[in-house]
């Protein structure tokens, strides 16, 4: 099959033929019609990730066909239009995820080629009102948006909540996700003409975080702040988060995109009785709901650019400057 491997550090991801992968137990084969690109995969061709191993197919995000399993008890799937979960062995507690947490493409080979191996109960049905771009665009960004905003940052209808960096592939899930429930969203952006679509799909407003004072206006706007703040940024900015939280409000962060945390003042914290929340991918059970949740409200996931598989280290370089809007998708037929 053809596979996109990375070979090192800082080089460029190439096309090459290898073996289509041998099944483990309880695992089947999985025919990619196509998958997506997340940060994650820019990380590790920097080499600024954890575990890293080469020659590695990077990806996470798939959707595609069963066309073989390991273990007659699953011939049911055979066959079947999947979304694949690239959370390999959360494990059991909710909480938590298992010693064994691994993210599928890396250290495992992952969705950037023909085929995929993967456990049986990392497949789910694909929704037919999803293509096949939309369907892989939402794996692994739709996971973590839902426990950041669900599971860790309980969104309520009632809540003021704020998106920073809506033009993210997690960020516009969680956008989508908090607009479904009605709640009043705000974002922010690098980008006025992101703002500006973020406001057309439902935001009472944003800020442009590369504007001096950005967040005073925010403030005024939100008539006092927000309740929940779901953020991947950190940096020197997360000071004006603490600032924008409403008292008793939560912050849940997934990312550190902006660099390391500033000095934080302790009493800024406690006095107003704010919960800050680290956030990472989620579990099976969370996976489901995650496909439910889309499926009950129709949500189309926001594609961004489509590139073939052929295409990938072009569609990597796209992750240099953040100018999407949504998910960067592969079309994995030839
Ligand atoms: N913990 C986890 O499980 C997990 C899962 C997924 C991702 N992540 C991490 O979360 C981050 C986002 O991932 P992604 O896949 O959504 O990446 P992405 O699609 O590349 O989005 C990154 C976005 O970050 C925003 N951004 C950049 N600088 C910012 C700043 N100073 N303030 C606010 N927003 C800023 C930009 O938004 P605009 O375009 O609107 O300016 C940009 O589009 C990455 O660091 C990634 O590694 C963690």
């Amino acid at each position: 099959m053809k596979a996109a491997v990375l070979k090192g550090v800082n080089q460029p991801i190439e096309i090459n033929e290898v073996p289509i992968p041998e099944l483990q137990n309880h695992q089947v084969l999985v025919k990619l019609k196509a998958s997506a690109l997340n940060h994650r995969d820019w990380w590790i061709q920097k080499g600024l990730y954890a575990g890293l191993k080469f020659p590695v197919i990077l990806g996470s995000d798939g959707s595609g066909i069963v066309v073989k399993i390991q273990n007659t008890e699953h011939q049911n799937w055979l066959n079947h239009e999947v979304i694949i979960n690239p959370s390999l062995e959360w494990g059991d507690n909710q909480r938590v995820q298992s010693a064994n947490y691994r993210i599928l493409g890396l250290p495992e080979d992952g969705t950037f080629a023909e085929y995929v191996a993967i456990p049986v109960q990392n497949i789910v049905k694909k929704p037919a009102y999803l293509s096949w771009e939309e369907a892989a665009s939402l794996p692994l960004a739709g996971l973590t948006a839902f426990r950041a905003l669900f599971t860790r940052g309980e969104a309520q209808k009632s809540d003021n909540i704020l998106i920073t960096g809506v033009g993210g592939g997690v960020a516009l899930f969680a956008f989508q996700m908090a607009i479904a429930i009605g709640a009043n969203v705000w974002v922010t952006s690098g980008k006025l003409e992101k703002i500006s679509k973020a406001i057309k799909l439902g935001a009472k407003g944003g800020a442009n975080y590369k504007e001096e004072n950005w967040f005073k206006n925010l403030k005024k706007d939100s008539f006092g702040g927000f309740d929940l703040i779901i953020d991947s940024a950190a940096g020197k900015d997360f000071k004006e988060l603490i600032e924008l939280a409403k008292p008793g409000g939560r912050i849940v962060f997934y990312g550190g995109t902006n660099g390391n945390l500033p000095e934080l003042l302790p009493a800024k914290i406690f006095w107003k009785q704010l919960d800050i929340k680290g956030s990472t991918m989620g579990s099976d059970k969370e996976f489901v709901q995650l496909v439910k949740f889309f499926e009950e409200h129709k949500i189309k996931p926001i594609v961004s650019e489509v590139f073939s598989l052929l295409e990938i280290e072009k569609a990597i370089r796209r992750f240099d400057e953040p100018n999407q809007f949504g998910k960067i998708v592969i079309i994995n037929e030839l």
